[in-house]
This record gives C-alpha cells, sequence and structure tokens, in this order.
C-alpha cells in the first residue's frame, strides 16, 4: 500500500511517536523524518532510503530555543557562540544548517559517530507544528532514495518512497526548492566553512558574520575516512571525508545529463533525441529539434532553483537520449544551482 498524502499533523505525529518515518514537508525539499532521540526509528530512515550509513542527518527543531537540547554550546569560544546567535536570529526558521558540536544525548545513529551535530529550523508552518506534536526533535534527510533527484512536492516522495513509509504530511510545493545551505561552526579560532551551497546565499552569511566562507575543498584531505568507500570513491578531489553531501555523484536523473554549452552539446550529438533545461530563454542557435525547460523566465535565480528538480524529474520522465544543461550565473542561489547540476552529471557509480 503506497503512503497516504494529507494534512494530518496528529496523525503524523503519532506515528513519529511510535517510531515510524514520516515524510515532511520543508521550504527546501520534503524530508524523511523519524524521532531523533529514537536510534531504531532513525535506523529505519537508512533502510528506506538505502543510505549508506556514513552519511550523517540534520536534526530539525521547531524553534532556535531548542538548540541547546541537541548541541553543546558551552564547547565553543565566546566568538563562534556569538556567531551562532547572529545567523540563528537572522536566518532561522529557514534553509540554513549549522554543524555544532553534539551533546551525548543525540544517537550516534544520527550523526554516523561524528563529535558533530547538523541542525536547522525549517521556515514550514507544518514541519514546525509536526516537530511540537511528535514532542521531539526530528531527525530527517532528503525523501528521495540515496543519490536520486531531491523531492519538492508530496506526489515526489510518494513516487519513489511510497511503499516503504505509511504517510506523508502534505504541505505543497516547497517554496525555496534546493536544500539548505550547511556552515561548518569553527571549534577554535579557525574560520567558518561552508559545507553546501543551498537555500541561503553565501553573501548573506558573510555580511552577517562579517567574515568570509572558507570552502570545504580549502581543508586538507583526510584519506583515511574514505575508507568505507570503496574503490569507486566518486568525491569530488579534495573533499574531506564526513562528505557532507558532497558525493560528486548525486542528485542524479536516471538520463545522461551534461552541463555546458547547450548549443555546442545539442549539436555534438545531433540525431539523438536532446532535452535542454535552461535558465531564462533559448539560444537562439539552439537546433530546433531540441525540446526544451525554462526554469525561469522571469530571470529570476529563486524561481530557478524553485523548479529545478521538478524539471529535472519530469526531464527524466521525457526518455530522451540526453539532457543538457546551462550553467547558471555564479553567483546566489546559481551557485546551489550550479553545484546541484554538477553532482546530476557527475560519472555515475557502478550499479
Ligand atoms: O534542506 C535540507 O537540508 C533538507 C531538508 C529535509 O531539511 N535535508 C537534507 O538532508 O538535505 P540530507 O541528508 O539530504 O543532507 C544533509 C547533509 C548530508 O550530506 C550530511 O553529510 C551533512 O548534511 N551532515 C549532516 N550532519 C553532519 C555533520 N555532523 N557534519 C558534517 N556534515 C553533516
Ligand atoms: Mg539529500
Amino acid at each position: 500500500m503506497p503512503a497516504e498524502i494529507g494534512k494530518d499533523v496528529p496523525r503524523a505525529a503519532r506515528l513519529l511517536r511510535d517510531g515510524e518515518v514520516v515524510g515532511m514537508p520543508t521550504e527546501t525539499v520534503y524530508g524523511l523524518a523519524a524521532a531523533a532521540f529514537d536510534p531504531d526509528a532513525v535506523l529505519r530512515i537508512f533502510e528506506v532510503k538505502e543510505r549508506p550509513s556514513f552519511d550523517p542527518l540534520i536534526v530539525h527543531l521547531a524553534d532556535a530555543s531548542a538548540l541547546a537540547e541537541v548541541a553543546d554550546l558551552q564547547a565553543l569560544t565566546p566568538a563562534a557562540q556569538a556567531g551562532v546567535a547572529r545567523l540563528t536570529q537572522a536566518f532561522w526558521p529557514g534553509p540554513l544548517t549549522l554543524v555544532l558540536p553534539k551533546r551525548a544525548t543525540v544517537p550516534d545513529v544520527v550523526t554516523s559517530g561524528l563529535d558533530t551535530v547538523a541542525v536547522r529550523v525549517p521556515d514550514h508552518p507544518l514541519a514546525r507544528e509536526l516537530i511540537l506534536a511528535a514532542g521531539s526533535p526530528l531527525a530527517a534527510p532528503s525523501a528521495n532514495p540515496f543519490g536520486y533527484i531531491s523531492p519538492t512536492s508530496p506526489a515526489h516522495v510518494v513516487a519513489q518512497l511510497g511503499a516503504r513509509i505509511p504517510y506523508v504530511l502534505d504541505g505543497g510545493q516547497s517554496d525555496v526548492g534546493v536544500e539548505s545551505t550547511i556552515v561548518a561552526v569553527p571549534r577554535g579560532d579557525e574560520g567558518w566553512t561552508i559545507l553546501r551551497d543551498g537555500g541561503l546565499s553565501r553573501e548573506r552569511i558573510e555580511a552577517a558574520l562579517q567574515a568570509p566562507l572558507l570552502a570545504r575543498t580549502d581543508l586538507p584531505h583526510d584519506a583515511d575516512a574514505t575508507a568505507g568507500l570503496g574503490a569507486h570513491d566518486h568525491r569530488a578531489p579534495g573533499v574531506a571525508p564526513e562528505a557532507p553531501g558532497q558525493l560528486l555523484s548525486h542528485y542524479a536523473p536516471r538520463t545522461p545529463l551534461l552541463v555546458g554549452d547547450v548549443v555546442a552539446l545539442a549539436k555534438a550529438h545531433a540525431g539523438r533525441r536532446v532535452h535542454a533545461l535552461l535558465f531564462e530563454m533559448a539560444p537562439s542557435d539552439l537546433p530546433a529539434e531540441v525540446s526544451t525547460t525554462l526554469l525561469a523566465p522571469s530571470g529570476s535565480l529563486r524561481d530557478a532553483a524553485r523548479a529545478l528538480f521538478g524539471a529535472l524529474r519530469e526531464a527524466d520522465a521525457l526518455e530522451v537520449h540526453l539532457l543538457v544543461a546551462e550553467r547558471f550565473p555564479d553567483e546566489g542561489l546559481g551557485r546551489a544551482i550550479n553545484d546541484r547540476l554538477r553532482r546530476a552529471s557527475a560519472p555515475r557509480p557502478p550499479t
């Protein structure tokens, strides 16, 4: 029986209290939620998603005041504490995830044994109602099978995981459309580090912190942590081990996707069925036989981010030979869009 889709918060909360996993709307993408302090329920997330256990989960809170239940803020320097206060005041609820020293109460299965926990407050009324009704923070990854495109509607969740979960709480179409931006809070006097571009732009975070964000790739690569990944490690070179959403092939459609000069790519594949994902308008010299999706005729990166994953899914269902996508401006939400397209187009692991 496929999961039911509905707006019954008490019912979803009851399922969570009973140790079940349910689909949860957020402003970024849909999550696959379980009670964060219930290790068996959290394990079920990994089973349902077929997610490797080395990839830790984000803990979702109803309110920033619950932060101290999961994070050890006292372990931070006063400067880092002040930075956390500034960011949470400015951007929570919203698409910002902070990686902080964890409290011992957070089960290891949530954090994959790391001594840090990723936390955010989602900007969706039903998500926050659900967390309150469940009476517990909720651990949730995006509600897609590991490696596939993230869901931005309840129907996306049911299409892929519906047979494995009882219920998806219907919060409509996700407004932001790409996952949260993940920032690691400094433990000592190193800088603030961005682990994943997402729905909140680097520029806004840097303005609030009044400091530049370091990129994950600026950090030394720890070869040890690649151990569990086996011979086919398709992580971005130089990306550190806890691999926070940094697997190179991710968010991937089944149809091959190439990113770059769409006209040249289409011409190089003349005679094959090609579909192009474009920002605001089609180039005048795009071959006429190429079908197209315009992500944002408005020219707004926000609109493009919101449309991205749904458009990738629809394009994947066209059963063409090849998808091509253009690169977006490398600023604001354009960075998160380019990141997702790059991973969606990366060479796949052998299946
Ligand atoms: O917008 C979002 O963030 C969505 C919604 C549902 O909240 N969630 C989401 O979760 O994208 P997920 O699991 O697909 O991606 C979370 C990323 C993972 O790549 C994981 O490696 C990273 O967060 N992460 C979690 N805990 C971490 C930690 N302690 N240190 C570093 N990275 C961590
Ligand atoms: Mg994900």
